[in-house]
């Protein structure tokens, strides 16, 4: 089965192909074509995402990712699809619409069985931007479209192991190395923890797409905190690898000396007893040590990343172990942007590794752990042979929940 994915919930606008291969219990993706934009430089001078930029820029980068991921798949053909009206018209913006148009006039179907698109969360005009787009492919082309949920893709980025051994690497029409990659086979139950720039969530399923509400932030995400941090250090966003950045100058500094970090932050909700997190405290805690410096030097700020990262780190990790107790899960899967701290990843291994040696840990591949259209696409298909379909998109959820 052939997939298209196109991911437009945040500040990516993504168009990945992938050809899925089920033997036995073993699934395999092989990645024809993956085409992705980052917006954040864009979106930097506003210290986050400005949602009607961002619309802006998925409306004028969709047509040509999905040209560029078709071209590398090889499936681009001349010709003409059916255009559906009606599904061109969904497309309000005048541009986008005229764009999309006369991609199809120009361009045949192409060997694809269906297109999954994120219907949320996410901002909503973005998420509507991949979702008529996507229906206007769908329609044009006769093939069914599904809506994913986000957060379901980050779970199964996590899951993906990259198969490029020198034996398997194969080359697409251009010669470049495609990439291949594997689901690695799960115990239930699994816990999943979502760190990202808009979620802080404890999720367990019992079994595929079954989910249980474990735990959530009661305020700000933790990538939400990272960022707000970055920006009263006045580091540009996105500002979690930043922090990381400063905090691990810090730690290499403060392991050749006596002493410590002098700061150290409080470690919010960490008496409570529920697997709930709180953000926004850090956050304020960051901002009274600064106003209450006199002059802020670049190892004063080096100090701060690591002592607000610590603390960050050990609130996660704490919150973790607790449900990990509860739920007696056999599988912790780690995904969203803040997957990517490595500081996070040393202490969470380190966690397991002594607390919970049975359960087998899975962060995504690096390439993987912020948004993309291959963990859509994915998600997808282990969605229908899971026995779970997914549904025809095809509303924007903005405040879309996993259930
Ligand atoms: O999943 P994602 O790409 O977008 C959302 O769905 O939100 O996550 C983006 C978030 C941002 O807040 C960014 O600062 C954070 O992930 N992030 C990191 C790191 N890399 C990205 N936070 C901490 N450490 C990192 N290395
Ligand atoms: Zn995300």
């Amino acid at each position: 089965m052939r997939i298209l994915a196109i991911e437009t919930s945040c500040d990516e606008t993504a168009v990945a192909i992938l050809e899925t291969e089920r033997n036995l219990e073993i699934v395999t993706f092989k990645i024809l074509g993956d085409s992705l934009y980052s917006q954040a430089e864009l979106h930097a001078p506003y210290g986050g995402v400005f949602p009607a930029l961002a619309k802006r820029e998925h409306q004028l980068n969709l047509v040509p990712r999905t040209v560029d991921a078709l071209t590398q798949s090889g499936m681009l053909k001349t010709g003409k699809s059916d255009i559906d009206e009606d599904a061109l018209q969904k497309m309000r913006d005048e541009g986008f619409r005229n764009d999309t148009k006369k991609f199809l006039e120009e361009h045949a179907k192409p060997a694809i069985d269906m297109i999954a698109v994120t219907y949320g969360p996410g901002l909503e005009p973005a998420l509507w931007t991949g979702i008529t787009f996507a229906e206007a492919l769908g329609k044009a082309w006769g093939i069914p479209v599904l809506g994913i949920d986000h957060m379901e893709g980050h779970i199964v980025s996590a899951l993906l192991r990259s198969a490029e051994t020198a034996k398997l690497r194969e080359q697409d029409a251009e010669g470049r190395r495609q990439k291949i990659y594997n689901l690695h086979p799960i115990n239930f139950p699994l816990l999943a923890l979502l760190i990202s720039g808009g979620h802080t969530e404890l999720v367990l399923m019992k079994e595929w797409f079954a989910y249980e509400h474990v735990g959530q932030t009661r305020d700000d995400a933790i990538g939400e905190a990272f960022d707000k941090v970055a920006r009263l250090l006045e580091l540009s966003y996105p500002g979690g690898p930043k922090i990381a950045e400063l905090a691990k100058k810090a730690r290499v500094r403060l392991s050749a000396q006596a002493g410590g970090n002098p700061i150290i932050f409080p470690r919010p909700m960490a008496e409570d007893t529920t697997c709930d997190f709180s953000f926004s405290g850090l956050k304020t805690a960051v901002l009274y040590k600064l106003k209450s410096m006199e002059k802020i030097s670049e190892e004063d700020k080096e100090h701060i990343a690591e002592a607000f990262e610590n603390a960050a780190r050990d609130v996660i990790v704490l919150k973790t172990k607790r449900a990990l107790k509860e739920t007696e899960a056999k599988t912790l899967v780690i995904g969203g942007g803040v997957s990517a701290n490595e500081e996070i990843r040393r202490a969470m291994t380190a966690m397991i590794e002594r607390d919970f040696p049975a359960v087998s840990l899975h962060f995504p591949d690096k390439t993987l752990t912020g948004d993309n259209a291959i963990m859509i696409g994915a998600a997808a298909y282990v969605r229908s042979v899971s026995g779970h379909a997914p549904q025809a998109a095809l509303a924007a959820r903005g405040n879309l929940r996993l259930g």
